[in-house]
């Protein structure tokens, strides 16, 4: 399978690019390695060295370049090769390492993987979690997940297992009756479900303090392509209004890391009327964790397990109404894959074209 190139995907936190030293990492099936340069603007190469093949991560930092630790060959940060050590000094042509372009924002490190040229406008929105947006933020969230990012965002997509995985955490029984309501607005596809005088499920009565008592509740939850979601949920007294507390925004962005892993990030921000001790800002996170680590994740490594390398539709899956979201998702997807293979079959039949003539 053949993964969407030409997107921002998040690399990782920005803080676990440290200055002095490299940080690397598997996406889309490409070895990355990334380090700061001397004026801290973030660098990602192929973490390939082209001579032997050793990971330049295993080498060292010198200025704004990096040297390979088994014979020396430097690259600087577009990936040239700039110093070989060896006989004369000349530099093969073929001595070089892709570069990749990279962006900060939100407090995330984006990468452009594609051949296309990179827009950082194009990152999605999550100025939520901007320190100055006025939210309180639980940031820095990351879970490794065994199955396919497709499996996992359908997961996301779809949250009427929260009845069931997360019962009493982020779910109740009644909730299993909810209407689930999809709409698309331009490339998004938003799955909301609204779920009145339902039992409050954990974490919200420690937002709302509700002690127990019946609420109604929401989950709208909003897919930007091709594998970053916004989530709005939260919970008023039955019959009520959405107040400055009893909500939050859920952050949750997957990136490809081969076909059947995934690297899961994660975060929260919550409105300013939020009465939280640091003590329950804490249980707030650890409950998330939980909920995702311990809850979703190993649903999810049992589920690719149990695909194996099947296809997906091979497979011929049950439908159910709350698949609508996702299967108008995995549709997306498909045809963003297929447009991305024409155009880049369409760019390599020009090259070839130009050669014969
Ligand atoms: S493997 Fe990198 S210089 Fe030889
Ligand atoms: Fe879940």
């Amino acid at each position: 399978m053949a993964f969407i190139k030409n997107a921002w995907y998040v690399a990782c936190w920005d803080a676990q690019v440290k200055p002095g030293e490299m940080f690397h990492r598997t996406l889309l099936d490409q070895q990355v390695v990334f380090y700061r340069k001397q004026n801290g603007e973030p660098v990602a190469l192929q973490d390939r060295c082209p001579h032997r093949f050793i990971p330049l991560h295993l080498g060292t930092i010198r200025g704004d370049a990096i040297e390979c630790g088994y014979h020396g060959l430097q690259f600087d940060c577009s990936g040239k090769c700039v110093k070989n050590p060896h006989g004369d000094g000349k530099i093969p042509a073929a001595a070089k390492v892709r570069s990749y372009p990279v962006h900060e924002k939100h407090g995330m490190l984006w990468i452009w993987m594609g051949d296309e040229i990179a827009n950082p406008d194009q990152i999605p929105d999550y100025r939520v979690l901007e320190p100055n947006s006025g939210y309180r933020t639980s940031t820095g969230g990351y879970i490794h997940i065994n199955a396919n990012y497709e499996l996992m965002a359908e997961n996301l997509l779809d949250l009427s297992h929260i009845t069931y995985l997360h019962d009493g955490l982020l779910g109740s029984p009644e909730q299993v009756g909810a209407d689930q309501v999809v709409k698309e607005e331009g490339t998004h596809i938003l799955c909301n479900r609204w779920m009145p005088n339902v039992g409050v499920p954990g974490i919200f009565d420690m937002l709302y303090k509700r002690d127990g008592k019946h609420v109604d509740m929401w989950t709208n939850m909003r897919w930007i392509p091709p594998s970053s979601f916004i989530l709005d949920s939260g919970v008023h007294v039955p019959g009520g209004e959405r107040e400055d507390k009893g909500w939050y925004y859920g952050v949750h962005i997957l990136t490809p890391e081969t076909e059947r892993t995934t690297h899961y990030h994660f975060a929260a921000a919550l409105p300013s009327g939020t009465v939280m001790s640091e003590d329950e800002a804490t249980q707030y996170a650890e409950l998330r964790r939980f909920a995702f680590e311990e809850q979703d994740k190993p649903m999810l490594d049992a589920q690719q397990s149990a695909l194996g390398d099947s296809n997906f539709w091979d497979m011929k899956p049950v439908l159910l109404s709350v698949d609508a979201g996702p299967v108008r998702m995995r549709r997306a997807l498909e045809r963003m894959l297929e447009e991305e293979q024409r155009s880049v079959e369409a760019k390599s039949g020009k090259k070839e074209q130009v050669t014969s003539v």
